[in-house]
């Protein structure tokens, strides 16, 4: 059985996937919309081999990880579907820190699972890849995709996968996202989700999703960056008020993810177009277009708080090195 590396984008979500309605398969309790990033990678490779006497996982070079059951339990997924029964030697390696809101999942599972089912003999379609790497981490079904990807919410495990609205071509984009600590975060989000529906404003979030995600298609099409940005920005901090008022409540930012969106806003008024949108981090990135990089740019490494910027265009679809 041949060995197969794949490298897979992490990707930043417009509108944010938040709360499982089916916790052992990852149905979400709603739609989400994102957009790959090319400077946020994973590279993994799979190897099937009958000398193993248990699966040997490597990630970012250490050998023993709290992720490595979750690894197991999507390459049992792909032996049950290509009836293989051999161990797999898997190695991971993220071109950012993980573990810091930087969604290292989504491009960790998406390349997890195209690398292990190619390795099982298996070619599958993008939508059935999709729903595989759902169930191991609920973003990454949207990086199986390239360029501006929607995650359809679903009922059942087979509607519940993600597609691209327009490729990575459709429009110039970039993301730079301001490095504030690579300190592990002491949640993960897989567990987080659990506590979604603690907060009193939950549901109120999840009915103006599909109204939201429209929007977000409209800006979008039209590359209307003002109108996409203020979106994504009032959207971002509608979910970290979810995760303010959740029992318990989590609190994610350092005081640099609030130094960056001051900087932000300060920004937009010198005529700038920079938004800003965060994950379950502390970690924060700014949204721009070409013309703006380099200033914005040069704003964040200029901050005292900001350790280091990583930039981004919109990614594509896994590909195999
Ligand atoms: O896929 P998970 O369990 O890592 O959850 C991702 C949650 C957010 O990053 C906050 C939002 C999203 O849609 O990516």
């Amino acid at each position: 059985m041949r060995k197969v590396t794949i490298q897979a984008c992490a990707d930043i979500a417009l509108v944010k996937y938040w709360g499982k309605k089916d916790e052992v398969l990852r149905l979400p309790e709603n739609g989400s919309f994102s957009m790959m990033l090319d400077g946020l990678t994973t590279t993994t490779s799979v190897e099937f081999d009958e000398k193993l006497l248990r699966d040997e996982v490597t990630i970012d070079g250490e050998k023993i990880h709290e992720e490595q059951k979750r690894v197991v339990q999507q390459l049992d997924r792909v032996r049950e579907l290509a009836h293989v029964q051999l161990f797999a030697r898997v190695t991971s390696q993220n071109s950012f820190p993980k573990s810091t809101g930087l969604s290292s999942s989504s491009s960790a599972f998406a390349a997890l699972t195209v690398a292990t089912t190619r390795a099982a003999g298996l070619m599958l379609t993008q939508k059935e890849l999709s729903i595989l790497a759902r169930q191991g981490s609920g973003s990454a079904c949207r990086c199986v995709c390239g360029g501006f990807v929607e995650w359809h919410d679903g009922e059942t495990s087979e509607t519940s996968f993600a597609e691209t609205f327009l490729p990575a071509e459709h429009w110039d984009l970039r993301d730079i996202v301001a490095i504030i600590s690579n300190d592990q975060k002491n949640i993960s989000s897989s567990e987080a989700h659990q506590s979604a529906q603690t907060s009193p404003f939950f549901t109120t979030r999840v009915k103006k999703i599909p109204e939201k995600i429209a929007n977000v298609k409209t800006a979008i099409t039209e590359k209307n960056f003002p109108k996409l940005g203020e979106i994504v920005e009032a959207e971002a901090l509608e979910f970290h008020s979810i995760l303010l008022t959740s029992q318990p409540p989590l609190v994610m930012w350092y005081p640099g993810t609030v130094q960056v969106m001051y900087a932000v806003h300060a920004l937009r008024k010198e005529g700038v177009l920079a938004y800003f949108t965060i994950n379950t981090g502390f970690n924060i990135h700014v949204l721009t277009l070409p013309e703006f990089e380099q200033v914005v740019a040069e704003k964040l490494k200029n901050l005292d708080l900001v350790q280091k910027i990583i930039t981004s265009k919109v990614g594509n679809e896994p590909k195999e090195l």
